[in-house]
């Protein structure tokens, strides 16, 4: 079979008018190969379809490890985990022989699960080209091809015309802010939301409402603070618009941009209606102060490409950053906020896998997933709806506030106190679920959920939940 392919290939190849990059992609052999060699990984994947407690003989070489881990990075990891690299959807394998369901998923880089055959096929041919990463001075054709896709899909309901990639969301968001600041120079401050996340870097933690995150870094005071929604409080809108208002007029022709989570990902996990939204843009259009929604988190999870499409608010975004599901970082601009050449460069844009990858996940999201009536809608139901009904009947009280948007789900357990969602999350991890916490006041569990989830799963899910919450703090 291979023979016969081979040599119809070889006629092609002799033809000096073919591309050598072309002939390798439509090349049948590799294709088969690339297929063989997925399907065969899949043989050793496809035992991995439930839960598994950890093997006692695997005790005590896991635990070295995790304290030569420690020992490297100067301190433990989060959870006692380590991944073999074997998964399959929403479940994963760690070194100590257990079997988790990954509901955190890095924070929300694996959309489609572990070990998705597409997703992994197309990382491959990512990877099978001259080199391993990409550089914005001298990118290949996966470059061009999801920088097609990503401003096809973003341009449809917005202004927005270009993208450029970096490697992760806090560059994508020190690209926004230079875009910003360098369009309405001199304007210097940033309008942000309370409770923000939105990076490590200098300026990014600067932009993060959390001290503890740049302890002993110095003070830049360039943000102006936005009170973030409070569905408890009737005065919300009020409060952050006349905030908005009072610290305009502070510094007035002064500010660059406003930069918001269409729902706060670290904060909390509320979602934030269009109504608090709209007078602040409004305020923000009518000032010159660019628009720059920051969907690192929420790109791809809210039930459309963007939550700034689900909040309909594609009309006055003028910059946009994502990373996560699109595995790289990219910085999505209008023509008005298109920077003089020499503003944004960077030598990395990201690796062949990451490009192909992330454009078979976007291809992947339009089969199904997407609309009121797509399947990120009905997971984000089914899960809600189980978390209130343990919240009515066996976890009466200790799982409330159960909300978020799309596959972007938080409860709050207990009391919402910190030691108490720690306490917590290390159960759930015990009894097989990863799960990770957002916001302060109230502590909250957060689940970044892979939208290949299947219903028996969210089931599994949810009794992982019962039986942790029964488990007491
Ligand atoms: C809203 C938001 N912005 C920015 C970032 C930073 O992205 P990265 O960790 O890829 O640098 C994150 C990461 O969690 C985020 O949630």
């Amino acid at each position: 079979m291979l023979s016969v392919l081979k040599n119809a290939m070889n006629q092609v190849k002799n033809s000096d008018e073919v591309l050598v990059g072309r002939q390798i992609e439509n090349d049948p052999v590799i294709e088969g190969l690339i297929t063989d060699l997925v399907d065969e990984v899949h043989v050793h994947n496809d035992g991995i379809i439930g839960i598994r407690p950890a093997q006692p003989e695997l005790a005590d070489a896991f635990k070295s490890r995790m304290e030569s881990v420690a020992k490297l990075r100067g301190r433990p990891l989060y959870h006692p985990y380590i991944g073999t690299g074997a998964g399959n959807g929403p479940f994963v394998e760690l070194e100590d022989g257990s079997v988790k369901i990954d509901l955190i998923n890095g924070i929300g880089i694996h959309l489609m699960g572990h070990s998705h055959p597409r997703v992994i096929k197309a990382a491959i041919r990512g990877a099978i080209s001259d080199i391993v990463m990409q550089g914005n001075l001298q990118p290949n054709k996966e470059y061009l091809k999801l920088s097609e896709k990503l401003v096809q899909i973003a341009s449809r309901k917005s202004r927005l015309r270009h993208v450029w990639f970096s490697t992760c969301g806090t560059m994508a968001n020190e690209n926004a802010l230079k875009m910003a600041r360098q369009k309405n120079s001199p304007a210097r401050f940033v309008f942000a939301m309370q409770n923000a996340f939105a990076g490590r870097s200098t300026m990014m933690a600067e932009v993060t409402d959390n001290t503890a995150y740049r302890q002993g870094l110095p003070e830049y005071n360039e943000i102006l603070r936005i009170p973030s929604y409070d569905k408890r409080d009737p005065q919300s809108i009020e409060k952050a618009v006349r905030a908005m208002k009072d610290q305009y007029a502070k510094h007035e022709e002064d500010v660059s941009c406003f930069v918001f989570e269409p729902m706060l990902g670290e904060g909390g996990f509320q979602p934030t209606p269009r109504e608090f939204f709209i007078p602040l843009l409004d305020f923000c259009k009518q000032n010159k102060i660019a628009v720059w929604a920051d969907e690192v988190q929420t790109f791809a999870r809210t039930g459309e490409y963007f939550a700034y499409e689900t909040l309909d608010l594609g009309e006055y975004i003028d910059i946009v950053t994502i990373a996560k599901t699109v595995q790289l970082g990219a910085t999505l601009y209008t023509e008005e906020y298109n920077p003089k050449p020499g503003l944004i460069a960077g030598t990395f844009s990201g690796s062949g896998s990451s490009m192909l990858a992330g454009l078979e996940i976007l291809n992947m999201l339009d089969e199904g997933y997407l609309g009121p009536k797509g399947r990120i809608q009905q997971i984000h139901h089914q899960f809600i709806s189980g978390l209130n009904r343990l919240n009515e009947t066996t976890c009466k009280g200790l799982v409330s506030d159960a909300g978020g948007m799309g596959l972007m789900i938080a409860f709050t357990p207990f009391q919402g106190k910190k030691e108490q969602v720690e306490t917590l999350i290390k159960k759930l991890f015990q009894n097989g679920m990863i799960a990770f916490s957002c916001g302060k006041d109230p502590v909250r569990i957060r689940f970044l959920i892979p939208a290949i989830i299947q219903d028996q799963d969210i089931e599994l899910a949810l009794q992982i939940v019962e039986k942790s919450i029964q488990q007491g703090i």
